[in-house]
């Protein structure tokens, strides 16, 4: 079964790196600051997506501070698709930078959360992730992609946050919708 959510929307100026200058930091701000990501799809209605503290790779659950599963929430500075440079930004609840969102290749396409210095050394791209309304979409070369899935875990209720290139359903994964929220602190 192949089930594809493929947007492609209009021509977006391709990122150009990292070495985004101060001046530009000052003056552009993220369109969403401190924001949860939640995961629409399956059975479940929004659970919210968590950081796994064994692999640095994000989670689908219930409960973003899952001990089984070793979670704990993050939130999120995100781009919108009108802004140049995509890098989707986690931060710990005590302030301390996560990293930024990243497609692991490496591990089946798994969605995690690498420092700069990590991604080097996988030899992948941070860039990409940004808002389109409240949805979280990939720029993939001009062409707008929402290729997330929820993929099983050993532990119950817990899912592993995948890009799937093709849309091939395997091992009883699904699509879901990602979407940013503000965070609510209480
Ligand atoms: C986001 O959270 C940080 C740390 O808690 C805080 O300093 C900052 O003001 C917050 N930003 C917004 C826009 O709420
Ligand atoms: C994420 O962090 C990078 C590096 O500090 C920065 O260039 C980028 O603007 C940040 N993204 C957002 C959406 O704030
Ligand atoms: C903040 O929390 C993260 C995740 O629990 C932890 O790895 C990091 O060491 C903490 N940073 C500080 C300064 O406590
Ligand atoms: C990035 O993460 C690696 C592995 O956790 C760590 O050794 C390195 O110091 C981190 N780099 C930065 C800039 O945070
Ligand atoms: C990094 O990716 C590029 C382009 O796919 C490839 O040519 C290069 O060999 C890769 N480098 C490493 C160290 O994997
Ligand atoms: C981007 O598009 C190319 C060509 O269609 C495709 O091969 C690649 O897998 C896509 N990348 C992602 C992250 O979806």
């Amino acid at each position: 079964m192949h089930v594809t959510s493929f947007l492609s929307l209009f021509a977006l100026q391709a990122c150009i790196g990292w070495a985004i200058n101060i001046q530009v930091d000052l003056i552009k701000r993220s369109v969403e600051q401190n924001a949860t990501l939640y995961a629409y799809g399956g059975t479940y209605s929004a659970w919210s997506i968590a950081f796994g503290r064994d692999d640095g790779l994000l989670y689908i659950t219930e409960n973003p501070t899952s001990h089984p599963a070793n979670l704990i929430p993050v939130t999120w500075d995100l781009a919108a698709i009108t802004d140049e440079c995509w890098i989707a930004n986690a931060t710990f609840a005590n302030g301390t930078r996560a990293g930024s969102m990243f497609i692991e290749s490496q591990v089946g396409n798994a969605v995690g959360v690498f420092n700069f210095t990590r991604v080097a050394d996988f030899n992948g791209t941070v860039t990409g992730f940004g808002l389109f309304a409240s949805q979280l979409v990939y720029n993939n070369n001009t062409k707008l992609q929402a290729q997330f899935w929820a993929k099983p875990t050993s532990v119950v209720d817990t899912y592993a946050l995948m890009w799937n290139y093709d849309g091939v359903v395997e091992d009883g994964s699904f699509p879901v919708v990602v979407k940013a929220a503000e965070t609510n602190y209480s």
